[in-house]
């Protein structure tokens, strides 16, 4: 067991109060933390004081809990840690305050329960992953870097600086990384850790196609005009899926309508970021009387599955 009911629960109410209002910070038990205050000073007539609940935190440095400055440390961080800190800036004329959330979670070797960071990357270009929030760590050494807890090597991947870079981004990499290092104060060594869960910008296998545009909606227009009106889906990365994506009224495939009044036309592109989408514009000569009763339906299907979305025209307001 690594949570007792009471404390999993009190620590799920917390985030659950503190998402609706404050920044939230993650922090590990038994390593070191540092909470910075976001508000900056203006002049050196302003102070910048911390506080838990009201009561005022200490600058003794010998605390484990200390405030200096804009920053708050934590040396090391334990669990009930966890709440809510204040920082104030006292000038002569008025008072700012912000508050920060800290969520503590509990030391232990499972890289699927911690407090993790998010980040997306795209296919296919090197890409670099950075350790978070550790500017404020002055004193750092022994960086190291884990994939799913695992020290990671390779001529893949290289450090640089604080960071990971990794040549070629594939569905392979996706996972739990994390940073490791050591931080020296006051003549102590610590231990940080920066979990980050790696995930591609859309994980293309798990995916079915997806319209983005013509989702399910009305289209004012007036009769007698012309109207185009375009469908497209995103694919995922891989163009060498097939998919097809297409425009049908009242359930009757426009390929197979009058084409003097119905034209369809399909494209495909791949935006900068490698994305695949494949698109059919529908291309009404004139709009006529019948066609405000009817369900103009785009299709999109490949080997993962299909989606479809109605369209109805209607008179202008
Ligand atoms: C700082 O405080 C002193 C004394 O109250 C005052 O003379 C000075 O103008 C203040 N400086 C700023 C930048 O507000
Ligand atoms: C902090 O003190 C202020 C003023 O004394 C009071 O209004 C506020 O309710 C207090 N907040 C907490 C969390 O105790
Ligand atoms: C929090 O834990 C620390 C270390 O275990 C202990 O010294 C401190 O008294 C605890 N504080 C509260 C408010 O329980
Ligand atoms: C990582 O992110 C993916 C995609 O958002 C999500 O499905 C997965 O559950 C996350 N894993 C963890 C351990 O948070
Ligand atoms: C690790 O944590 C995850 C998420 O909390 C949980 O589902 C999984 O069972 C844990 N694994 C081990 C080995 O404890
Ligand atoms: C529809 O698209 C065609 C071809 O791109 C274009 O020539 C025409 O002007 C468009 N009509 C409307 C109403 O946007
Ligand atoms: C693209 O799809 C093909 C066929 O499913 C697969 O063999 C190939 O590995 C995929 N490429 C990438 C980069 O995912
Ligand atoms: C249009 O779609 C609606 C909802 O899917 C359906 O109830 C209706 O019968 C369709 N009308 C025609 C003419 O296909
Ligand atoms: C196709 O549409 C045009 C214009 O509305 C109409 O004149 C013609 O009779 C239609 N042809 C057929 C086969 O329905
Ligand atoms: C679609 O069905 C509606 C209702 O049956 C009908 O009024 C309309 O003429 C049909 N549209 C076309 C383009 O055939
Ligand atoms: C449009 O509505 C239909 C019926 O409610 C639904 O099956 C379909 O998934 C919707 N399409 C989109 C793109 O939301």
């Amino acid at each position: 067991m690594f949570f007792s009911g009471k404390i999993f629960m009190f620590t799920c109410l917390i985030a659950f109060v503190f998402a609706i209002k404050y920044r939230k910070k993650y922090a590990r038990e038994n390593e070191a933390y540092i909470l910075e205050c976001p508000l900056n000073p203006t002049n050196t007539n302003e102070t910048i004081t911390w506080s838990q609940y009201n009561e005022s935190i200490s600058a003794n440095i010998q605390r484990r809990v200390h405030a200096t400055g804009k920053y708050l440390f934590f040396l090391p961080a334990v669990m009930n840690d966890t709440g809510l800190y204040t920082c104030t800036i006292q000038s002569t004329l008025k008072s700012k305050y912000s508050h920060v959330s800290l969520i503590m979670s509990e030391s232990h070797d499972n890289c699927s329960a911690q407090p993790i960071y998010p980040q997306r990357l795209g296919m296919g270009t090197g890409v670099y992953i950075l350790c978070p929030d550790i500017d404020l760590y002055e004193h750092k050494s022994n960086f190291i870097w884990y994939k799913e807890c695992k020290p990671l090597h390779g001529e893949r991947y290289m450090k640089i600086d604080t960071g990971l870079s990794l040549n070629h981004f594939t569905e392979l990499d996706q996972g739990i990384y994390n940073c490791k290092f050591t931080y020296t104060y006051n003549g102590k060594t610590y231990t940080v850790n920066r979990f980050k869960n790696i995930t591609m910008k859309a994980a293309y296998i798990q995916r079915k196609p997806t319209l983005e545009t013509a989702i399910n909606r009305t289209i004012e227009v007036a009769l007698g005009d012309p109207l185009n009106i375009s469908c497209s889906a995103f694919i995922g990365y891989n163009k060498s899926v097939l998919a097809a994506i297409f425009w049908s009224i009242n359930g009757t495939h426009v390929a197979s309508l009058n084409y003097s009044r119905f034209q369809e036309y399909a494209r495909n592109y791949i935006t900068p970021s490698h994305e695949f989408y494949i698109e059919s514009t529908l291309h009404i000569r004139k709009v006529e009387e019948q066609d405000f009763n009817s369900n103009f339906t785009c299709f999109v299907s490949s080997s993962r599955g299909g989606q479809d979305s109605i369209v109805i025209l209607k008179y202008p307001e």
